[in-house]
């Protein structure tokens, strides 16, 4: 903290509490392999980057008037994509906004929000900022998520598949019994990663009424700098997720976000080509890092999460760093030997590759 005690007596109480997201390090580091926040490592299509040069051209007040402030043409593109309906789609400036949208509108309740032990750590920031009552659920020892711990007594339930930084993925049928024995509760499936492989909860928004999907532009369209993220469920969900969002933002996405994502959105033959190829490269990757002596866990992301029985990972890490390469390390239990890469180029692979064998094992 920078600021003396006597300064903070300016701040709220729970603002001299907060313990706040801390975001993987953007560093400015000339040759950098930059394989620690799962951003994508080709551009969007190239349709998106017109979009937005449209934006200006076309329109000689699109920066002196606000954009829509229901994002109408987005949700349109959205729930044309994920065959829902509009009213079935909420939008918001990144999925982390619409998590929060989602804490506030479900989550305070007097039993515990239930999420794992090892997950997204933006969830424990939330319930902390929300003053929300939480359980974490421990993974089991293979670092799965057995959907058997989610039948006790909640206030909500997050399940994030395929869950980070672990990468594996829970089939519908898991996520279907979490839905069924939890009818009163809001389940939240954060499927942030989805389209790298796992099988998405959106086909089952029709059939429960207790179901948030949330997803986001950010890794499978490679729009992380655009912000745009969003939640499938039933209406009177997306009701409650509104209220919350027009009392605190009205305008959360502005043109530049909506014209871009429409484009992505409309653009499904270049979303797949892409999703396509990091999941190729991954499966390279996997076998490259086994052949070195890698654990690596079965993912269905754009990241895996490996260990190695004779290095130690925070070694290896500083290691790779030394080389230009850096890849996410979490010190904490359970995972305190697991390295998070993201997934690059097949290129940029190599490079992690050759430089493991070549300077680091
Ligand atoms: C599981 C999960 N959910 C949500 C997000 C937030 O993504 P964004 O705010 O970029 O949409 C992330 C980002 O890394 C994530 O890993």
């Amino acid at each position: 903290m920078t600021f003396t005690s006597d300064k903070m007596r300016f701040w709220s109480p729970e603002v001299r509490e907060l313990e706040p997201y801390v975001p993987g390090e953007q560093p400015k580091i000339q040759n950098l392999l930059k394989l620690n926040t799962n951003e994508n490592p080709y551009p969007p299509s190239p349709k998106v980057v017109a979009a937005v040069q449209a934006v200006l051209s076309n329109n000689a007040d699109a920066l002196r008037l606000y954009p829509d402030p229901d994002a109408t043409v987005l949700k349109q593109a959205i729930a044309h994509q994920q065959n829902v309906n509009i009213d079935q789609v909420f939008v918001g400036n990144g999925s982390d906004e619409v998590l929060a949208h989602i804490f506030k509108a479900f989550f305070i309740q007097k039993e515990p929000v239930l999420y794992a032990d090892i997950t997204y750590s933006f969830y424990p920031v939330y319930s902390q900022f929300f003053a929300t009552q939480t359980k974490q659920i421990p993974l089991n020892e293979k670092f799965e998520i057995d959907v058997s711990d989610y039948t006790q007594e909640n206030g909500g339930i997050i399940i994030t598949n395929p869950n980070a930084p672990t990468s594996i993925a829970l089939g519908l049928d898991q996520i279907e019994r979490v839905l069924k024995a939890n009818p009163d509760r809001v389940v939240l499936i954060d499927e942030a990663y989805v389209d790298f492989g796992a099988e998405s909860a959106v086909a089952l928004v029709n059939q429960y009424e207790n179901l948030v999907v949330c997803q986001t532009t950010s890794k499978s369209r490679s729009l992380a700098g655009l912000r745009v993220g969003f939640a499938i469920a039933q209406s009177h969900l997306i009701t409650a997720l509104e209220a919350v969002k027009n009392s605190f933002n009205s305008y959360p996405i502005d043109r530049f976000a909506i014209a871009a994502a429409v484009a992505s959105f409309e653009d499904q033959e270049y979303f797949e080509t892409q999703c396509q190829k990091v999941i190729e490269s991954r499966e390279h990757l996997v076998s490259d890092l086994t052949a070195l002596g890698f654990e690596v866990l079965p993912s269905k992301a754009n990241f895996i999460f490996a260990t190695h029985p004779q290095h130690d990972a925070a070694l290896l890490a500083q290691q790779l760093r030394e080389q230009g390469i850096i890849v996410r390390y979490f010190n904490k239990p359970r995972i305190n030997q697991y390295l998070r890469i993201t997934i690059g180029t097949d290129e940029q692979n190599q490079r992690l590759v050759d430089t493991l064998k070549t300077q680091v094992l």
